[in-house]
């Protein structure tokens, strides 16, 4: 893989943020219906981006975080046109937040979150440094934007092809829910294999939807979608897909965690609000 010298003025590149928001959350939503005790027939019909957590809705957290640590200009949520309204109506709060829908209507139309992206740099014509967040995933309390930010920034005085995400320790039996991570001795990720079996990689480390994409690397989802124009959406749908297939071309390096909240059934949302209820010990300053 190629590196390339030191780029002065694209390291103090603007940076604009990507919440991923167009998931139906069918999964979690089923749950709720299902659910005898009725205490959470009030998150019926609520996207999962938007759930309660704590004192506020989950990408709350995020719109709060980002633009208190100053580091993005700007921030557009990429949603569905069924919960286009509910996101409108949320995003009253936060008039630096731009929304944007996909389109579509229902879990099959689903455009997949690579072509969300996509479409959310289209749209806005956006030619810098983007982050991306998937809007169904918070943190544990020793993630700080600052922190990752200013080692992208580093990196890329270094390297301005560099691209940053971030990686935590899973258990045997979790390798196959997430996409698992394998690293060179510089902390550089050379393979990413999505769920793969425990016997199948020797690496436990999962990549959450957590990315920092140099300017340099966002013409190549063009290409990438180009390629996949034809392959079935599961080549698509996640976007560690074209993480996986960007890390062949750019380099890709990682930063460290301990975990995070993946609300994707009940019982994952209650463990998640209930921390933020009772145990979040840093409410002000929580992911800056
Ligand atoms: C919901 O309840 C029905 C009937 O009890 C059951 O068959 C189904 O598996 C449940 N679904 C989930 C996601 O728990
Ligand atoms: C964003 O941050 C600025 C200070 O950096 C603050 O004045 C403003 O109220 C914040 N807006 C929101 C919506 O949190
Ligand atoms: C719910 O999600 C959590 C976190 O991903 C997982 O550990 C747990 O097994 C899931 N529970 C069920 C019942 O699927």
């Amino acid at each position: 893989m190629i590196c390339c010298g030191v780029d002065a003025i694209l390291c103090n590149a603007s940076m604009k943020a990507v919440i991923l928001a167009a998931g139906y959350g069918t999964r979690l939503q089923r749950d709720i219906e299902n659910d005898t005790t009725g205490k959470f027939q009030h998150l019926i019909g609520i996207p999962k981006p938007l759930l309660p957590i704590g004192h506020a809705a989950l990408i709350s957290h995020w719109i709060k975080a980002l633009n208190e640590s100053g580091c993005v200009d700007a921030i557009v949520v990429v949603t569905n046109s069924l919960y286009y309204n509910t996101f409108e109506d949320w995003r009253g709060n936060f008039p630096n937040v731009k929304i944007l829908s996909d389109g579509t209507e229902n879990n099959e139309e689903r455009l997949g979150a690579v072509s969300c992206l996509q479409l959310a740099i289209k749209h806005f014509k956006i030619e810098d440094d983007v982050l991306v967040i998937g809007g169904d995933t918070l943190f544990k309390e020793d993630f700080s934007i600052l922190e990752v930010t200013t080692k992208f920034k580093r990196l890329k005085a270094r390297c301005s092809d560099s691209n940053l995400v971030l990686s935590y320790p899973c258990r045997d039996d979790e390798t196959t829910k997430y996409g698992i991570l394998e690293l060179d001795g510089d902390q550089r990720v050379c393979h990413m294999k999505e769920k793969p079996l425990p016997s199948q990689t020797k690496s436990r480390r999962a990549c959450p939807c957590f990315y920092l994409f140099s300017k340099t690397s966002i013409p190549l989802l063009d290409v990438f979608l180009h390629e996949k124009e034809m392959a079935p959406i599961e080549e698509k749908d996640a976007p560690g897909n074209f993480l996986s297939w960007l890390l062949l071309r750019k380099p890709v390096l990682v930063h460290h965690i301990s975990g995070r909240f993946d609300v994707g059934n009940l019982s994952s949302y209650i463990e998640c609000d209930t921390f933020f209820r009772e145990k979040l010990s840093h409410v002000k300053s929580y992911m800056k």
